[in-house]
Formats: C-alpha cells, sequence, structure tokens
C-alpha cells in the first residue's frame, strides 16, 4: 500500500537524464574506468556546461575542486577509515554531495535515480528500489548494507564507521541521525565502532537519533524526537530521551506484512560488542561516571552578563 503517485516530465527531459545515466551506469561497470576524471568531467557538465580541460584553464579554483583527489572528507582523518576501501568509493561520494548543491541534484526525477546507481558502487549491498533525496551524507559509504525498498529521506547523516544495516522497507525520516561509533566519555579518541541495525518497515522518524549498536526491530517505530540507545522490540514505539517503548503497533503475532524469513531483532541480531577503532586504546576503558555531590559540586555558572572575570597570572 503506498499513498504516492507517479509524476511525469516534459519527455525530452527524462530521455536526456536517462541516456545520461545509462552513459554512466556503463563506465562505472567499466574497470577500467578511471572514477576521479568521470567525476570531474560529470560535474564539470553539469555544473559548468564545459569540459574540464577548458573550465580548468579559464578558472582554476572552479575546477580543481571538482577532481576528488583535491578534496578531502571528514572520514580521511579518522583511523578507523579503511583508506583502500575509502578511495574507491570517494570520487563517487564527491559526486553524490556536489550534484545535491546543484538544481539537478535538488529535483527527484533525476537526484533519486543518480543515488541509485552510485549507491550500487558505493554501499556495501544495496537492493531495489532504494530511493535517497537529497542532503543526505553518510561516513564512508562503504559500510552500508541496504534491503529492498529503502527510503532515506532529506538532510539524513548516517554514519556508518562501524556499519549501519538497514532492512527491507525501512524508513529513514528528514533529519535523522544514525551512529554505529561511539568515544569514551573519559578519553575522547578512544573510539568504539559498533554496527547500527534498522530492521524490515522499521520507521525512523523525523528529528530522531540512533545511538551506535542499538537495534530497532521489525516493523517497530522511533517516535520524532526520540534518543535510542538500545534496543526497540517488534512493533514498538519508542519515544523520548532516552527512547523507551511506551506503545506498541497492534499487529497479528509474528506476522511483518509483507516480509518473511527470518525477523530482525536482538535475539536475531544480537548486540554488537564493539571493536577499538584506535589501537592507542587496545582495550576496552569502562565508562566511569559518577552522579554529582549534590549542588556544591557542581561548577558556579556564570549569568551570561556578567563581564568575563579578569585574567590570572602576568601581564601579556
Ligand atoms: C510516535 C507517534 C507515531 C505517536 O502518534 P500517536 O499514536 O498518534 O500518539 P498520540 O499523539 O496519541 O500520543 C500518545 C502518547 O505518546 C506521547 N507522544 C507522542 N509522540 C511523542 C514523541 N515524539 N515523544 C514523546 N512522547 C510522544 C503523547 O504525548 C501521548 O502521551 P500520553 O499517553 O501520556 O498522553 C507520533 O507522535 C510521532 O512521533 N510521529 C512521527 C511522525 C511520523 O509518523 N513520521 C513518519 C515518517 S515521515
Amino acid at each position: 500500500m503506498t499513498w504516492l503517485k507517479p509524476v511525469d516530465i516534459d519527455p525530452h527531459a527524462q530521455s536526456s537524464y536517462a541516456a545520461f545515466f545509462a552513459r554512466l551506469e556503463s563506465r562505472l561497470n567499466d574497470a577500467a574506468t578511471d572514477r576521479p576524471t568521470l567525476v570531474r568531467e560529470t560535474l564539470a557538465q553539469a555544473m559548468y556546461g564545459r569540459d574540464y580541460g577548458a573550465l580548468l584553464a579559464d578558472a582554476p579554483l572552479a575546477a580543481l575542486n571538482l577532481d576528488s583527489r583535491n578534496v578531502t572528507f571528514e572520514a580521511e582523518y579518522y583511523m578507523a577509515t579503511d583508506d583502500a576501501r575509502f578511495q574507491q568509493v570517494k570520487p563517487l561520494l564527491h559526486l553524490w554531495k556536489s550534484i545535491d548543491l546543484t538544481p539537478l541534484g535538488q529535483n527527484p526525477v533525476f537526484g533519486i535515480p543518480l543515488r541509485r546507481i552510485l549507491a550500487g558502487h558505493v554501499f556495501r549491498t544495496v537492493g531495489a528500489n532504494f530511493k535517497c533525496w537529497q542532503n543526505v551524507e553518510f561516513s564512508v559509504g562503504y559500510n552500508m548494507e541496504v534491503g529492498n525498498d529503502v527510503v532515506i529521506h532529506r538532510n539524513v547523516l548516517l554514519d556508518d564507521i562501524g556499519g549501519i544495516e538497514l532492512h527491507d522497507g525501512a524508513s529513514v525520516s528528514d533529519y535523522v541521525n544514525v551512529y554505529s561509533h561511539t568515544h569514551s566519555v573519559l578519553d575522547g579518541p578512544d573510539v568504539t565502532l559498533r554496527r547500527t541495525v534498522i530492521g524490515r518497515g522499521a520507521r525512523l522518524t523525523y528529528h530522531s537519533t540512533v545511538l551506535a549498536g542499538s537495534v530497532v526491530s521489525d516493523d517497530a517505530m522511533l517516535a520524532t524526537h526520540a534518543l535510542l540507545r538500545g534496543d526497540v522490540a517488534p512493533q514498538g514505539i519508542a519515544m523520548g530521551i532516552p527512547a523507551r517503548v511506551t506503545r506498541v503497533k497492534i499487529r497479528p503475532p509474528g506476522v511483518v506484512e509483507g516480509f518473511t524469513g527470518a525477523g530482525i531483532d536482538s535475539a536475531t541480531h544480537p548486540h554488537d560488542a564493539g571493536r577499538k577503532a584506535n589501537p592507542q586504546f587496545p582495550h576496552a576503558t569502562p565508562n566511569q561516571t559518577r552522579l554529582p555531590d549534590g549542588d556544591a559540586a557542581l561548577a558556579p555558572r556564570l549569568p551570561l552578563s556578567d563581564p568575563l572575570p579578569e585574567p590570572v597570572g602576568g601581564e601579556g
């Protein structure tokens, strides 16, 4: 059952887009293709209507930035990133993000099929009918496992450095954040990677956040603005900060609409024990925190209107 309806555009535009996608797909399927070169040529045409070489001669700053070899991604600064794998997908993530900044990327009839093609060459796996709207960000992309009929809406952050599974029919709403890494409270550089699992037909609704290692089971739902650290049982509706299941969908027991086979829940997908991302911290540092001793133990807060305290120590 869907509430969507088909929308048509001018047939000439549609056939130009289709020809572009066919060419792109065949270049990406050709192992001899140099991906950074393909991407800079594609962007030079899409953004400036020119060949890359001509653009470089006339407007070097505009041109140089189209080549992923001249650009860095945040993931490249992290030890947890597998550099060889990232370099494979980096040009395609650069194309994905750059096109999102253009009218073409904001146009669903162009942007969604383009992202479907790119996902096939970036993600670890992706099923049929992947639908991704604009302004979605991945950490590394290569650790995404995506089933059939998965939808990702606008302005979503999918931090897949430790792995994210989005199973068949999962839906991720606008402004959702899904994480798969966490930092020790005592030592920020002590990072643990944990796979995060979103079950079949599960819905993460707008502005919700899922912390690393959580399991959202089949047909479960995370309410808007909820913050999940842990699991949501099948058909559970989890709300609040931290999210707790306060409602359960009424469905025949054991039935998830339209899905067959083994279910996704914290029994079939037990919590990821985690992998250490930084060799300087080979062992898990327990997060040792305690409740404050009372008001006196809390640092006094200056009202914002107070003048800054005088500096202590010598001049200069
Ligand atoms: C979780 C949700 C589905 C509940 O909707 P609902 O079944 O119509 O529930 P109600 O509005 O009747 O609220 C039921 C209870 O949950 C509480 N509640 C609802 N949404 C909540 C939220 N996001 N966070 C905390 N509590 C929430 C209500 O305050 C109410 O509490 P009460 O029983 O103490 O009075 C809905 O609030 C929500 O978050 N929707 C997200 C939007 C969406 O569906 N997106 C789909 C993809 S775009």
